[in-house]
């Protein structure tokens, strides 16, 4: 059986016959009990604490409805019972209405009656006391969810700060990386300007110095990715042939390679793209390949068609990659270099312009030893 909910009762009655049969009922009852003959004993009672009031409607000093507002006051949620004789039931009933949880009419019929109401009433103030203290819980709960999930925000967006943060130096990086082929070769041509005395040959170097430095701009603005929105500079047919050969030319005068170790075997083929990223695409490819093969090596560009799509092969006799670096290689940051050799940022960018201009790359080895990567694009129209 349910354990019974306890609490104060205060039961207030002027006619001593009524009082006596009540104090008999409750003798066995659980709860705290309290006997008043009159409003004035019972407000003294109900000062000691109220749960229950069980009243007589018509006391001689206070109405028993006013004993009931007055139990109100001393505990919030006081429930009450009225005890009213039939000649007033109907006025009682009323009034009950408004005040009480219940009522007895006198002289009670069935005596037993009486603990029965007085426990319903305890039982529905301990209901009532529950809700309310689950609703208090709750909303503490709330609350604390309430401020987990602000913290969480908070959290997010310090997290997406620093995410941003990554990316810029990601960016700063790539762009470090990549604008340092093209810087190695405004040097070298520089340096060979200062030693050269042949007109012809200083315009050339000139030239190209202005491009490599058209090339270094392009970087700095394409990996910040705001050339593609820029007006003019959108993706046009570039000669791949063209930038293949321009990217081996700077390989060779940034010092990473000699001319006679890298051989180009190209069709003419056109791509729908910015012939800078071509360059860069070529760049990263052949000197990675250079770099793998060392100074006895050799480093060989192909370029085909496989139907509508053009097949850039870069190849080289170097140690070829390892079998658990053909999934990494593309990943950013990774490096089989020294520490302070290299970023592992080239074959990332590499991806990534490949991706954006929907085309496809993929590492491997070639059977004759040496590493092979292998770049397909959609080819376009020649111009
Ligand atoms: N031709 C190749 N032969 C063998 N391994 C290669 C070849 N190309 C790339 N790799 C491997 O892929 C890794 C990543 O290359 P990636 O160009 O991304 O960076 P990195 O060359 O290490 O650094 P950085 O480009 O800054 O000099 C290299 O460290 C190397 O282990
Ligand atoms: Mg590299």
């Amino acid at each position: 059986m349910k354990a019974q909910p306890g609490g104060r009762l205060v039961v207030v009655d002027d006619e001593p016959v009524i009082l006596n049969v009540l104090r008999s009922v409750l003798a066995d009852e659980p709860w705290d009990v309290a006997f008043a003959a009159n409003g004035a004993e019972a407000k003294a009672a109900m000062d000691a604490g109220v749960d229950v009031l069980l009243t007589d409607k018509n006391l001689p000093d206070i109405n028993g409805l006013e004993l009931i507002r007055y139990a109100r006051e001393c505990t919030e949620d006081a429930e009450a019972i009225v005890l009213t004789g039939y000649a007033s039931l109907d006025t009682a009933l009323e009034a009950l209405k408004l005040e009480a949880f219940d009522y007895i009419v006198k002289p009670p019929r069935d005596v037993f009656e009486i603990p029965k109401k007085v426990r319903a009433a305890f039982e529905r103030q301990h209901i009532r006391r529950e809700n309310r203290r689950l609703l208090r819980e709750l909303s503490e709960r709330n609350e604390a969810l309430e401020t987990a999930l602000s913290e969480l925000r908070r959290t997010q967006s310090e997290l997406i700060q620093s995410e941003k943060l990554a990316g810029i130096g990601t960016l700063a990086a790539g762009v470090a990386h990549e604008i340092s082929s093209p810087l190695f070769g405004v040097m070298g041509l520089a340096e060979a300007i200062v030693d050269e005395d042949n007109l012809a040959d200083i315009h050339e170097y000139a030239g190209e110095i202005v491009s490599y430095s058209r090339a270094i701009k392009e970087i700095v603005v394409g990996l910040t990715g705001y050339a593609r929105d820029a007006k003019g500079d959108s993706d046009t047919p570039v000669d791949l042939t063209a930038a293949a050969r321009d990217a081996v030319r700077l390989v060779v005068r940034s010092g990473a390679a000699s001319e006679q170790a890298i051989s180009v075997d190209a069709a003419e083929a056109w791509v729908q793209a910015r012939s800078g990223e071509l360059q860069q695409i070529f760049v990263n490819l052949v000197r990675n390949a250079a770099e793998a093969a060392g100074p006895a090596g050799h480093v060989w560009v192909n370029i085909a068609f496989d139907g509508d799509t053009v097949v850039a092969t870069v190849a080289d006799d170097g140690p070829g990659l390892p079998e658990d670096a053909v999934s990494q290689v593309f990943d950013p940051f990774f490096t089989t270099k020294a520490p302070g050799q290299g970023t592992g940022l080239g074959l990332n960018i590499v991806y990534r312009l490949v991706t954006r201009y929907r085309g496809a790359i993929t590492a491997g080895n070639r059977p004759e030893g040496g590493a092979v990567f292998t770049v397909r694009l959609p080819a376009t129209e020649a111009p």
